[in-house]
């Protein structure tokens, strides 16, 4: 597990809701990623999750009571200065009225007040989600700079399907670990390509390679997390598409051109950090091949090279390409750098069994810099993106 948030202090406001037991899932990974978390609750809270369950997982008292009776030094001024992030997950219906409103009743909405920024992970039935009251109170938290969690849709609590179950907790500690990522991309517009290309054979078999996607969902995750409009091109993978930027799946070479072509106008950035096959059968059978006793014999041919053709016509300011390479790293990734006239080139030493994995190792190769970064493909994400704003 990478410690991307060590040395955070986190106020997790829980409320009244029926998905409050999630907020000690919440709670576990903010701590496994470095964090330490305090808890603040409203008096129904403790309806739905134990105090006992929140201080021992915490290791702090619960903040429950506006005057506490034990622990007085916990009141929403002091954790105000003393936390670096206030989220509230869950928040009712009824928190979110009242923060939109500047009611501080309770350690929750107390909290609010007086930190006046943060993440708000709504949960409720879709009825009282849909009711205009909360949408406006919604729409004003955005508008006053809260970052809001939208609620996922699916089987809700009390047995109807619709909006309003709380967002996955995976969703919710990346949006944490996105708050603390500097905005040095705001106004810039990125597309970024990942993940593997398929060039058919027949209807039922394709040539492609290895690549998990992870390393490009990272680099737009982490724009989008500095401030970016993001577009994400994308070959088939097992991850889920991100959310808050414009997502686009598609399967072969072709169909990733055509994506590129059409999305890039205007770009600041393009990364190129899909895996996309050179060659492809020259013929793809209609039907089905028959297996046969003797040997299949397939001819290829090259496939459109992308990355040559936004290079060409100069269809973005600043235009980065991965290199996977298993021998001579920086050598190609400096032949690479010249031949597709590019402005910066990653190059991955695929020898080490990169595919798949959480972790990278890589050299950032430009014109005149040479930089090594390694650890999780986000920190390196966030490197790159880095390095890139300040060549801009
Ligand atoms: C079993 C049960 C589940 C509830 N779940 C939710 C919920 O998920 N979201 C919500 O907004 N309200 C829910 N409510 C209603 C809130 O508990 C109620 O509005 C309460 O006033 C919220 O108080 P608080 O926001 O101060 O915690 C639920 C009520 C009950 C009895």
């Amino acid at each position: 597990m990478v410690r991307t948030l060590e040395g955070k202090k986190i106020l997790l406001g829980i409320t009244g809701s029926i998905a409050a037991y999630k907020a000690v899932e919440i709670l576990r990974e903010l701590q496994r990623r470095g964090a330490d978390v305090y808890t603040a609750v409203t008096p129904n809270t403790l309806e739905f999750v134990s105090e006992v369950v929140l201080r021992t997982l915490s290791g702090h008292s619960v903040y429950k009571e506006i005057v506490p009776k034990e622990n007085p030094e916990i009141r929403h001024t002091s954790l105000a200065s003393l936390v670096d992030l206030f989220i509230v997950a869950p928040a009712t219906g009824n928190t979110i009225a009242k923060i939109a409103c500047g009611i501080a009743d309770n350690p929750v909405t107390a909290s609010a007040l007086a930190i006046g920024k943060g993440i708000i992970c709504p949960a409720m039935n879709v009825k009282m989600y849909e009711n205009p009251a909360t949408v406006d109170n919604i729409e004003l938290l955005r508008k006053r700079g809260y970052v809001i969690v939208d609620s996922d849709e699916g089987e809700l609590a009390c047995g109807v399907r619709g909006k309003g179950r709380l967002a996955k907790v995976e969703t919710i500690v990346e949006a944490v670990e996105d708050y603390f990522i500097p905005k040095f991309l705001r106004g810039k517009k990125v597309v970024v390509t990942a993940g593997p290309t398929r060039e058919y054979i027949d209807p039922v078999r394709f040539i492609s390679n290895p690549s998990s996607g992870k390393m490009g969902y990272e680099i737009a995750k982490v724009a989008r997390a500095a401030g970016a409009s993001v577009t994400l091109i994308s070959g088939k993978t097992c991850l889920d598409a991100p959310s808050g930027m414009n997502f686009i799946e598609v399967e072969t070479v072709d169909e990733m051109r055509s994506a590129v072509i059409e999305n890039i106008k205007g770009a600041d950035v393009y990364i190129s950090a899909a895996a996309i096959g050179d060659y492809r059968p020259v013929k793809r059978s209609e039907s089905k091949i028959k297996k046969g006793a003797g040997r299949l014999v397939i001819e290829f041919e090259r496939t459109p090279d992308i990355l040559s053709e936004v290079a060409e016509g100069k269809l973005a300011r600043f235009i980065v390409g991965f290199a996977a390479e298993t021998d001579n790293l920086i050598e190609n990734a400096r032949k690479k750098l010249k031949s597709k006239k590019i402005d910066m080139v990653v190059a991955n030493d695929v020898k080490g069994k990169v595919f798949g994995k959480d972790e990278t190792e890589c050299v950032i190769v430009g014109e005149n810099f040479e930089e090594k970064v390694s650890g999780s493909k986000r920190k390196v994400a966030l490197e790159i993106l880095k390095l890139i704003s300040q060549k801009l």
